[in-house]
């Protein structure tokens, strides 16, 4: 078996590139991290710019490296990579803008923002070609991933199916109740919930939910032999039957307080590989809906073939909450890629290009 696990002859230097949900948990991570070596952080609040990364990130012990929005001083210090979660979704042009500066300084990238990078092939030419022409103007690579899209729905997904003679269909659910999600201003909005079901919630405008979820549809068909046809988009609301109070906001009684939807790639007009949502703010909301076994939040994944596999994974995180897990997974998942990313030819990779590496274990 090839792993990166070997460990590196040096340290890999990382800017941190943002530290909202998934930024601190990755700026923890790289500072705890034996293979890597925090050397810049880049925050957009002017109340972050000076502070030293541990205090942002709530670490005790200080770290020296200080926040700065300066993107010019960080970009001219000696980095292997950059890790970027700022929020893409919201100001896509300039995310590529900020990505294609960070490739073509030379600098690798991680990346959680705009999710339909995990998938390059599949994107958009004229939103691909700037980021190809950085990689090629620094000799840099650029990985996008996170859970979902990513890892829920790639590598765990391929793994099964590596023990199947045949494969005939792929369908990966997350199933996660997002009352503790504290991401009211972007997901919250996003999914349109404690909002009138009427309201046109951005993720249920056409194209919005393949936008999201298309690249992981068509990487993993591509990693079957398989040619997606056409994108299938599907999608249901639920109200509250009551007024509750989440981690979202006051979800008052009407508005929406459950989400399903899915994105089926279609091979003779039958699904072939499916990526869907179940995300209720409350157990009892959606009782018709898909439930992972005791109400527990997670994913749960399909691969029909010769053998069929059913497997459910539930993420907890160190107070047991499976939103927190998602989220240091998010940041886990690229961060730990650091030096595999370091180690790859350059231009825009996916998970089909790298090969099996993990956490860091544990000093035993
Ligand atoms: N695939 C997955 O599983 C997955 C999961 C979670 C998130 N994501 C993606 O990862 C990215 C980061 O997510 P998040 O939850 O960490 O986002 P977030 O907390 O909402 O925002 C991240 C950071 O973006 C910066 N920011 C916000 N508005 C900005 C602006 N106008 N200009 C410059 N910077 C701005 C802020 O930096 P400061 O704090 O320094 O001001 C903020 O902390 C998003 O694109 C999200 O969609 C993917």
């Amino acid at each position: 078996m090839t792993t990166s696990q070997a460990r590196p002859s040096r340290s890999r230097r990382v800017i941190q590139w943002g530290t909202g949900n998934a930024g601190r948990p990755a700026l923890r991570a790289i500072v705890r991290h034996p293979d890597l070596e925090l050397v810049g952080v880049h925050a957009h609040a002017p109340e972050k710019i000076g502070r030293d990364a541990a205090e942002l990130c709530g670490l005790d012990a200080p770290t020296g490296v200080l926040a700065t929005d300066d993107v010019d001083a960080l970009l001219g210090l000696d980095a292997d990579c950059v890790s970027y979660m700022v929020q893409g979704e919201t100001r896509i042009r300039e995310t590529i803008d900020e990505l294609s500066r960070a490739l073509a300084a030379g600098k690798n990238v991680v990346n959680t923002s705009l999710v339909f990078l995990v998938y390059p092939p599949s994107m958009p030419a004229a939103l691909r070609e700037p980021l190809d022409a950085a990689c090629a103007e620094g000799g840099s690579t650029l990985f996008t991933s996170g859970l979902d899209p990513g890892w829920s729905g790639d590598v765990l997904p391929l793994a099964v199916a590596c023990a199947c003679e045949t494969v005939d269909s792929i369908r990966v659910t997350e199933m996660m109740d997002y009352s503790t999600y504290e991401d009211p201003g972007f997901t919250g909005l996003f999914f349109g919930y404690g909002r009138p079901l009427s309201f046109e919630a951005p993720l249920f405008s056409p194209g919005a939910i393949a936008g999201g979820w298309g690249g992981m549809v068509h990487l993993v068909a591509d990693a079957l032999g398989w040619h997606v046809e056409e994108l299938r988009e599907e999608h249901e609301r639920l109200p509250a039957p009551e007024t509750f109070e989440t981690a979202m906001g006051t979800i008052e009684r009407g508005t929406c307080a459950g989400v399903r939807f899915e994105l089926q790639g279609l091979i003779g007009g039958e699904p072939a590989v499916t990526a869907a949502h179940v995300n209720r703010l409350r157990a009892d909301i959606g009782p018709d809906w898909p439930s992972l076994s005791g109400e527990r939040s997670g994913y749960r994944i399909e691969v029909e073939g010769s053998p069929s596999y059913t497997c459910e994974i539930e993420p907890r995180g160190e107070h047991g909450d499976h939103n927190e897990a998602g989220i240091l997974g998010t940041a886990a998942r690229v961060i730990n890629a650091i030096p595999a990313v370091c180690d790859a030819a350059p231009g825009l990779v996916t998970p089909l290009d790298l090969p099996i590496f993990t956490g860091p274990g544990r000093p035993r």
